[in-house]
């Protein structure tokens, strides 16, 4: 019996040590915190060449973008030759549109001190029908080390079946993680299936990052058919067509699963792209950030308007993104608005002891809502009722004069906000909550606070 038991347990120790060997994919140095980049295909799709891709890396090295952090430039989708070469079996670029090669591009990108991505699928064909990777991953891997490659986005078309169990879809993404770890190169393998078979519980063994969802499109919350899940956990049809609310709901549950060199990736941003109002990217732009998703610009950066740049620029809110603890915000409440849409809050812990706070108002109506300091923490008795906070509102500069001084003091408060605070339809805002040590700041005298959810319209 003892026997027995001793055999079971050191199974046991075996199979648990296999597992932690292989939970042990971490590369550190890469993806450490969330990718910030931009990819091709949210704004030009199949219609991209060359100087598309060199255009968008100078405005990235040019316009301040780089200084704040993007640092990925990513050709997606149609950068191939009608076929592979016919000798080698090699991958080959289509000899107008990027006549000059890959690596060509790939060395002006690092030439500007930013790092180049490019895109395949796991399956006989790319999503517009170019060829992919499926059966070819060791000399894939290899040609795309050869060019320089920094990072590679690997989708899920044409898989011929290989799909519809984690184990299936493990199986195909694990070969090409192992033919890009056998090259040598450190490429950040952002893995794109969708969503599909619950990436979140076997990509962290084999990824930097996976793709939660379908495709997002610009639209704060149109609902379509072509997206039909109401979350990811068994969604057994991922579509495409989700809007921006859709995929925040569905990265709710999902954020226990990432952390540093493994993240959810809720899909390239559409901030710039003309669907959507200030407050709608603004909101996009901060779930993202907060869920500590890959912030990855999709839209043209030759012609980036003000408005535009000021959201993907705000300091304060990418340094939620990449903060070096890496914990995704939680929600800790979704409240259902009368006329339609919820009112939720979200909060989440940072490296330096702050609280990141975002109050997100995904209904039709203006609302005027009152904050309780406790619903921000796991453990309000602990965290919350023996502490004060100084509150920092990102989307405000603390110097109007300063257009990149973002964060506000809206003043310290204990237990809950002095006055409640005001969201237009859609709109979002996030504090950053700072613990004040009254002792020491015999001054400064709390407000309290009131709290209640009223709509004020
Ligand atoms: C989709 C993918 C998109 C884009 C497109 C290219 O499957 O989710 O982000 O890469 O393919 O054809």
């Amino acid at each position: 019996m003892l026997t027995t038991t001793a055999l079971a347990l050191s199974t046991l120790a075996l199979r648990v040590s296999a597992e932690v060997k292989m939970a042990n994919h971490r590369r550190p140095g890469l993806a450490d915190t969330p990718p910030l980049g931009w990819n091709s295909w949210n704004k030009f799709g199949c219609d991209i060449s060359q100087d598309t891709i060199l255009d968008a890396a100078k405005v990235i090295a040019d316009s301040g973008l780089q200084a704040v952090g993007y640092e990925y430039v990513i050709i997606d989708d149609c950068w191939h030759a009608d076929e592979r070469d016919k000798n080698t079996s090699a991958p080959l670029a289509h000899p107008e549109r990027f006549s000059k090669g890959i690596k060509y591009i790939a060395d002006e990108v690092h030439k500007l001190g930013l790092k180049f991505g490019i895109y395949s699928s796991a399956g006989t064909h790319t999503c517009a029908g170019r060829f992919a990777s499926l059966g070819y991953e060791e000399i894939d891997a290899k040609t795309y080390a050869e060019w320089d490659v920094d990072y590679l986005k690997y989708d899920n078309c044409y898989n011929e079946g290989q799909s519809g169990t984690p184990e299936a879809s493990f199986k195909r993404y694990n070969k090409m993680s192992k033919a890009l770890k056998k090259t040598g190169r450190p490429i950040v393998y952002a893995l794109c299936n969708w969503g599909e078979d619950g990436p979140w519980n076997w990509a962290p063994t084999i990824s930097e990052t996976w793709r939660i969802s379908g495709d997002v499109w610009d639209s704060f919350d149109t609902v379509d058919d072509y997206c039909p899940c109401e979350t990811m956990i068994d969604c057994k049809m991922s579509g495409f067509h989700c809007s921006v609310s859709k995929i925040i709901e569905f990265s709710a549950s999902l954020g226990q699963k990432a952390g540093p060199g493994h993240w959810n990736d809720m899909d390239m941003l559409e901030v710039g792209n003309g669907g959507q109002t200030y407050d709608e990217y603004a909101t996009h732009f901060s779930m993202w950030a907060l869920a500590k998703s890959p912030l990855i610009l999709g839209h043209d950066l030759t012609a980036m308007t003000n408005e535009t740049y000021e959201i993907v620029t705000n300091k304060a809110i990418i340094a939620v993104n990449q903060d070096k603890l890496g914990k995704p915000a939680q929600r800790r409440w979704k409240r259902k608005i009368e006329g339609g849409g919820t009112l939720q809050m979200w909060s989440g812990q940072l490296d330096n002891g702050d609280t990141v706070v975002a109050l997100v108002n995904l209904s039709p109506r203006n609302l005027s809502v009152a904050v309780d300091i406790a619903d921000m923490f796991d453990a309000p008795e602990r965290d919350a009722k023996t502490k004060t906070y100084e509150f920092f509102d990102l989307w405000e500069r603390a110097d109007e004069n300063d257009l990149q001084s973002w964060g506000r003091s809206v003043g310290v408060h204990q237990n809950s906000f002095s006055a409640p605070v005001q969201l237009r339809s859609h709109q979002t805002k996030v504090f950053r909550a700072h613990p004040i040590n009254l002792s020491s700041n015999p001054d400064l005298v709390p407000q309290q606070v009131v709290f209640k959810t009223n709509s004020d319209n």
